[in-house]
């Protein structure tokens, strides 16, 4: 790609893994390599348990690093037991993964859900990333970034293509207008995913097992701003 850097969202999903220890340990590994660079948001994304420690040692840090959670409530704030409602995420978090394949797999999320998530999340003032299956996935009024995740490719090994990644960014851009960020998500490395951000449609990468180990996660930065520099 030649011209000016294209805009990034380098998402780490930490799924259910990393201790509170473990998460704090790759804030401060990870951190003092994240650029000051306004085009590329690095976000991470731990459990809710960790969530408040991570934003604390970020901020210690003074580190460039983005926070967001991995879900969010479709509730106000209320009698909700078990829910994070928006308004209180917000003091932790910037983003918020929404409609990952996984809830709406393990606890039937459906589109009608997570389109009430992404209202609450975008009224809060947190931006939501959802993820979608492929073009066909509706993709909620509000959101600016959505994340392309193919199931077959998430955990597996077997990425998509970045050829077909474009593909499906080319439809969803067509659908939701081109003002819409796609990233993509599953199987991505630190070997495979110059080959994804090479594609024009694609805005950044969700990341979930190369995204646990910190040092794997800075050998994946090394590529994206080596890359995103031209
Ligand atoms: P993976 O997960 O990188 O381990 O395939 C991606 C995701 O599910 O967000």
């Amino acid at each position: 790609m030649v011209g000016s850097p294209k805009p990034l969202w380098i998402v780490a999903n930490f799924k259910s893994h990393e201790t509170i220890q473990e998460s704090i340990e790759w804030i401060s590994t990870v951190g003092p390599h994240v650029e000051d660079r306004p085009e590329v948001q690095i976000i991470v994304c731990p459990t809710f348990t960790s969530l408040a420690e991570v934003k604390h040692a970020a901020m210690v840090g003074n580190y460039r690093l983005q926070i967001g959670s991995q879900d969010i409530s479709p509730f106000e704030e209320g009698a909700y037991t078990g829910e994070e409602a928006a308004p209180l995420l917000k003091e932790l978090a910037n983003y918020a993964i929404i409609g990952h394949s996984e809830r709406r797999t393990n606890f039937q999320e459906t589109d009608e859900m997570v389109a009430k998530k992404v209202a609450m999340a975008t009224e809060a003032g947190i931006t939501p990333i959802v993820c979608v299956q492929g073009a066909e996935t509706p993709v909620p009024d509000g959101c600016t970034v959505v994340a392309y995740e193919p199931v077959f490719a998430i955990g597996t090994g077997t990425p998509d293509t970045p050829q077909n990644a474009n593909e499906v960014a080319t439809k969803l851009k067509e659908k939701y207008g081109q003002d819409l960020n796609v990233l993509y998500g599953g199987s991505v490395t630190e070997e495979n995913i110059k080959a994804f951000l090479e594609q024009d449609l694609i805005n950044g990468s969700l990341i979930g097992g190369a995204s646990l180990d910190p040092e794997q996660f800075l050998r994946i930065l090394e590529v994206v701003y080596k890359q995103n520099r031209g």
